[in-house]
């Protein structure tokens, strides 16, 4: 017979339903919470423990295992999970075999790492002997549905197995999720001030927009996030409804909640954003041999997702679908993240903005941001607009003042440098700062050149290089300088401890910087491509590697 394992805080390891949980903005956190009421409602005895705050080697007593967590980053773990997922992935190496589970997997299915986070940890608990007792769900942004339908159904098959001692309530249990919404926490600002940092004449427009409020929630820290909630614009709506054949003015919803179709397509639902997820939903319902085609290859599934819009995928796959119907494929309008670029110590009452506004013909078309063009062309200084605060705590400064730092960025990866300057140069901190910006071209495009180069001539900071990729033949990029200044930045890195950040284009740059690192370690530390990449992994670790692309 198995033995029971009954700590001193009275816990029977064998009928009580764990359920752990790591989140960053809190909707796996609300998942958890959910599903812990549920359980408690069916007569479960149950423990809610954070990734963040828990004592990971419980994990080798828990026997009945619900997993909620998101991911973040680049199909990373939210910086708060990333202890427990380092343990389960690293350092736990006993079986797991007495362990029953399911996970949870929040994501968004813009992103190409959909869900990585929750599909690794399932991977890597049946790895380690447990065994999975209700399949993984993975959710969208939209997470509620999806997350309702797993907690009803993996909380009922533990109640199955394990059998409450005590009595489930008669009551109806109705699935509410406690709002964490962005709702509560937005407040309105104005725009104070908005200009063009690059040169008219670039076709790549970059705008420097200060925002203010008497509010006190304006309080943020260097590598924080603002979200920007959006609305579609109107012109697009009319393209889209005159494609589709639909009348805008069709009455949408039940009655005191009625809308107009267009109101709901400018307001409620991205447009501007495809997902794999999304033309998967519209080629079920049209069944269209072209798009089965296109679903059936994942690269070029991708591919067009990168490249087109929901007008596009309704006029190249055209279709008789009703408004119902059409409206199910489309996911809700997300607020768009933009990295402060002030600090507070400086701008008190303030939140300055980098933003590049994404336009650009294609298809015989021009493709407009939603957001971004929202930020540039139609909202004016003197307005005011909802935003809230995005916290980011794996993208901060060192507490150690001393520290030197290294920034490497392209574009507005600039922003979170510029908030980290001002906020350095306030505390007069001792610590030597050094960035590498890269942009195209010096005339037309060096973000903040004024304040920079004033930050040189002042000794904030110590070092700066440039990449501006179309002054010369060749092209130069920031990962061709780290390779230049290699030794320099080994040096940095290594013997004075310094923080290297990376922010700025996934696309472009990330990649590129990480490479050009890896080589570096290899080459200067004398290292095998594995030991240079452990080093990464233990620079991350130790948070002296901090990364924010996108
Ligand atoms: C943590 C974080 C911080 C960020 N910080 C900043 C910041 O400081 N400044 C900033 O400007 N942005 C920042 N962003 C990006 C920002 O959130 C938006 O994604 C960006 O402004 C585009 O949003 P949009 O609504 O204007 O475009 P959308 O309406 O979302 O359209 C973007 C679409 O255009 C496509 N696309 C883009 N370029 C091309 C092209 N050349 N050809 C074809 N298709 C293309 C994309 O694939 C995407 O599908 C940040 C993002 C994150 C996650
Ligand atoms: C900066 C950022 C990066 C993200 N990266 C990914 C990703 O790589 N893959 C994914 O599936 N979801 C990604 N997401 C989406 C989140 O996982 C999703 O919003 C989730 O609901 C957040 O849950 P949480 O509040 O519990 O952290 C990202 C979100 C943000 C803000």
């Amino acid at each position: 017979m198995e033995k029971k394992i009954k700590p001193s805080n009275g816990i029977d390891f064998n009928k009580c339903l764990h359920i752990i949980y790591g989140s960053r903005t809190g909707n796996s956190k609300s998942a958890a919470q959910l599903a812990e009421k549920y359980a408690n409602h069916l007569g479960l005895d149950t423990c809610l423990l954070d990734m963040k705050t828990m004592n990971v080697s419980i994990m080798a007593n828990i026997k009945n295992l619900l997993l909620v967590v998101s991911t973040h980053g680049e199909g990373d773990p939210p910086a708060v999970a990333q202890k427990f997922y380092n343990y389960l992935h690293h350092t736990h190496k006993a079986s797991l075999n007495k362990l029953k589970f399911s996970v949870l997997a929040l994501g968004d299915s813009s992103y190409k790492d959909y869900c990585k986070t929750g599909k690794d940890f399932e991977k890597q608990l049946k790895e380690l002997g447990a065994q999975s007792i209700f399949p993984l769900v993975e959710c969208d942004v939209d997470y509620e549905k999806n997350a309702k339908e797993w907690i009803e159904m993996a909380v009922n098959t533990f109640s199955n197995l394990l059998r409450p001692t005590k009595k489930a309530q008669d009551k109806l249990f109705s699935f509410n999720f406690h709002s964490n919404s962005t709702d509560e926490d937005t407040f309105q600002v104005i725009v104070k001030d908005k200009y063009l940092l690059t040169h008219p004449d670039s076709d790549k427009k970059t705008f420097h927009i200060s925002l203010s409020s008497e509010n006190l929630k304006l309080s943020y820290l260097p590598g924080d996030s603002i979200g920007i909630p959006c609305h579609n614009s109107r012109f697009l709506v009319d393209k889209l409804l005159k494609q589709l054949k639909y009348d805008g003015t069709y009455s949408i919803g039940e009655k005191g909640r009625i809308r107009l179709l267009k109101q709901v397509l400018i307001e409620d639902l991205e447009l501007t954003l495809i997902t794999p997820l999304v033309i998967k939903k519209y080629a079920e319902l049209i069944k269209n041999d072209k798009l089965e085609q296109l679903i059936s290859n994942q690269t070029e599934l991708e591919q067009y997702c990168e490249r087109h819009d929901i007008l596009d995928l309704v006029t190249d796959f055209p279709s008789q679908l009703n408004h119902e119907q059409f409206l199910s494929i489309l996911r809700p309008l997300k607020p768009r993240l933009y990295s402060v670029a002030s600090s507070c110590l400086k701008y008190p009452n303030e939140v300055h903005l980098t933003l590049r506004l994404m336009k650009y013909s294609l298809h015989k078309r021009q493709y407009i941001g939603v957001s971004s063009s929202f930020l540039s062309d139609r909202i004016d200084s003197g307005e005011s607009m909802p935003i809230y605060l995005e916290e980011n705590i794996s993208f901060r400064l060192p507490e150690n003042k001393d520290t030197p730092i290294i920034m490497i960025g392209n574009g507005t990866g600039i922003a979170p440098y510029r908030a980290f300057l001002q906020e350095r140069d306030h505390c007069q901190a001792k610590g030597d700062n050094w960035l590498i910006f890269g942009e195209r071209s010096f005339k037309s495009n060096y973000l903040y050149k004024e304040e920079i180069l004033d930050f040189k001539e002042r000794g904030i900071l110590t070092r700066l290089d440039t990449a501006f990729s179309q002054d010369q033949k060749d092209k130069i990029y920031v990962q061709d300088k780290i390779i230049e200044y290699g030794h320099d930045i080994y040096d940095w890195l290594i013997n004075r401890k310094a923080v290297i950040y990376l922010c700025g284009s996934k696309r472009t740059m990330a990649k590129g910087v990480r490479e050009s690192l890896l080589g570096i370690f290899c080459k200067e530390g004398q290292l095998s491509i594995q030991e240079a990449n452990d080093l990464i992994n233990e620079l991350k670790m130790k948070k002296q590697w901090q990364e924010d692309v996108y």
